[in-house]
């Protein structure tokens, strides 16, 4: 990725615009803001957290890496300046994880996140009468408890870094004004959740059901934390060619089918780039939730 050094906009002094050459400028990203981000992003080894890894990574921010396989995340770590990146193998359901990923962050950087993604999880092929029941714990586990105990404690450190506003509105208040003239850096928590969390998809409906659960706790986590300034935003992609196919299960064929008649179906890469849209914006903006799908996707 090329990072262009133009100069400060006119409108928005400390924003530089990113170009790529030889195409249409997709969007302004304030660098000032990521490059003070100290990120945490779950099940980042493959897909969606891989690839924003690699695109927080290259603008900057100094990140801790989670997923189950070592081996792939210490690849994506060395491919950065020493240091700027921190591995922490683990499995995203065990509910200890949660705090060590906030403890590495201290170890690795000296400070708390201002970012954290929620982002590990996994598919199921089947509704409730013909998907593999042995495989419920597990998905339950990963999509729900694992990723709900990463909120809880996301939610503790983002809101502990500012004064409380019920206790201490004054205090919260120049805290609040001088976040937004400095620009940031936000307190952003980024939950994956899918369109199958909001349209009922009867082909997946065990899955779809953790995503619900997500996609309703990542709203009542918004509603919460708005007063603290700190920004929950629920992406909810439609299909994107991932390893997700693979270890949910599906049938290729059948799935490749589905592929072609609604594709081209989405890259990781496109998830990457509109959450670095969300976390982009200035503090005082919170794009609250999106839903993006493949073009011709109709359903779910
Ligand atoms: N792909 C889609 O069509 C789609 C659509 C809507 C929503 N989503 C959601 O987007 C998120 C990312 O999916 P993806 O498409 O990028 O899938 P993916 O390519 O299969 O990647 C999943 C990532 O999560 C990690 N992971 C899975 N279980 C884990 C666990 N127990 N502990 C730690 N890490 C774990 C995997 O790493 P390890 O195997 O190394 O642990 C991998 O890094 C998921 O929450 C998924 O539900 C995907």
């Amino acid at each position: 990725m090329q990072l262009d050094p133009v100069p400060d906009s006119p409108d928005r002094p400390g924003v530089r615009y990113r170009h790529t050459p030889g195409r249409f400028s997709l969007y302004a990203v304030p660098m000032s803001t990521l490059q003070n981000r100290i990120g945490i992003i779950t099940g980042a080894s493959a897909g969606i957290g891989e690839a924003l890894a690699h695109d927080l990574a290259r603008l900057g921010a100094r990140l801790v890496i989670n997923a189950r396989r070592e081996d792939k995340l210490s690849e994506i770590a060395a491919a950065y300046p020493e240091g700027q990146i921190k591995v922490v193998p683990g499995d995203a359901g065990d509910p200890a994880l949660s705090k060590t990923l906030m403890q590495a962050c201290e170890d690795a950087f000296s400070g708390k996140p201002n970012l954290v993604v929620v982002n590990a999880g996994r598919g199921l092929r089947g509704a409730v009468t013909d998907s593999n029941t042995d495989e419920w714990e597990e998905m339950i586990r990963t999509n729900i408890l694992g990723a709900s105990h990463l909120m809880r404690e996301a939610a503790e450190v983002l809101t502990g870094q500012m004064t409380d506003p019920d206790a201490n509105p004054e205090g919260f208040g120049q805290d609040w004004a001088s976040l937004i003239d400095q620009d940031g850096p936000p307190r952003d928590i980024v939950v994956l959740g899918s369109s199958v969390g909001r349209h009922i998809s009867p082909f997946s409906s065990m899955y779809g059901s953790t995503k619900f659960a997500i996609n309703s706790l990542a709203e009542a986590l918004r509603r919460q934390m708005a007063k603290f300034g700190v920004r929950v935003t629920l992406i909810e992609p439609g299909v994107v060619r991932t390893e997700f196919q693979e270890s949910a299960g599906y049938e290729m064929d059948g799935f490749g089918a589905f592929m072609d008649r609604v594709g081209p179906v989405l890259k990781p890469e496109d998830i990457s780039r509109t959450i670095v849209f969300a976390i982009s914006q200035p503090p005082a903006v919170h794009i609250n939730d999106i839903m993006i799908r493949p073009t011709r996707q109709e359903y779910p």
